[in-house]
């Protein structure tokens, strides 16, 4: 049975982001309309470049770039990007379109407590090199009818880790690899808000 509430901590969500950082947005926006009760806490981007790094300081989050140009050793990587998260007392940490493997200091702190969200139905379409649209090629040349969205707890390889949620998404006959890019990041945004609130209500255990 659910635990009541007031029992269980707000969450603080604690985001890295390579690009775009519109799955983000879509997490922002809920926890600022009241949708979600979680504190947007912390940005990190591995790319000063990054919309997700201009998202994040226009809504006010503490927006940080953290990347391999600037700390060359992959210890002093994860020891920085674990501090950061600590320091702004993050409990999940969400990937939201992080290119990135993450080092194993962090995954041992936030075990169970980092989540990732992949536009293709793991575990078909993922791992190494299947990110972005290379995902929506490979479905197509598969000719799959059906595609999707997955969210996962994360692990030390890319795109494995206990899948949480899944929702399906229609390949039509004409699609190219931009449209049905587009058609499965609008199921995204509203699968990670949906799968944020059934943590936050407790209907939904981190495994
Ligand atoms: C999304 O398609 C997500 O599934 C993948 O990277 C993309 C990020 O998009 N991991 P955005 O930066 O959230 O717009």
């Amino acid at each position: 049975m659910p635990l009541p509430s007031q029992t269980r901590p707000a969450l603080r969500l604690g985001f890295l982001a390579s690009h775009g950082g519109s799955n983000m947005q879509a997490i922002l926006d809920a926890c600022q309309d009241g949708r979600l009760t979680a504190e947007p806490a912390v940005v990190i981007s591995n790319n000063s470049e990054s919309n997700a790094l201009v998202r994040a300081r226009r809504a006010g989050v503490p927006a940080y770039h953290l990347s391999a140009n600037v700390h060359t050793d992959p210890e002093d990587l994860d020891a920085a990007i674990l501090d950061v998260l600590d320091r702004h007392q993050v409990n999940l940490v969400i990937l939201a379109g992080y290119m990135r493997l993450i080092g194993p200091k962090t995954i041992a702190t936030y075990q169970r407590r980092i989540l990732n969200i992949h536009p293709a139905l793991l575990p078909s379409f993922g791992g190494k090199g299947l990110f972005g649209p290379a995902v929506h090629e490979a479905v197509l040349a598969a000719g799959d009818s059906v595609t999707g969205v997955t969210i996962h707890v994360v692990d030390e390889q890319f795109d494995s880790g206990p899948i949480l949620a899944q929702v399906t998404v229609p390949v039509e006959k004409d699609d190219t690899t931009e449209s049905l890019a587009a058609r499965v990041l609008a199921q995204e945004h509203l699968l990670f808000v949906e799968t944020l609130k059934r943590i936050e209500r407790g209907e939904l255990k981190l495994p």
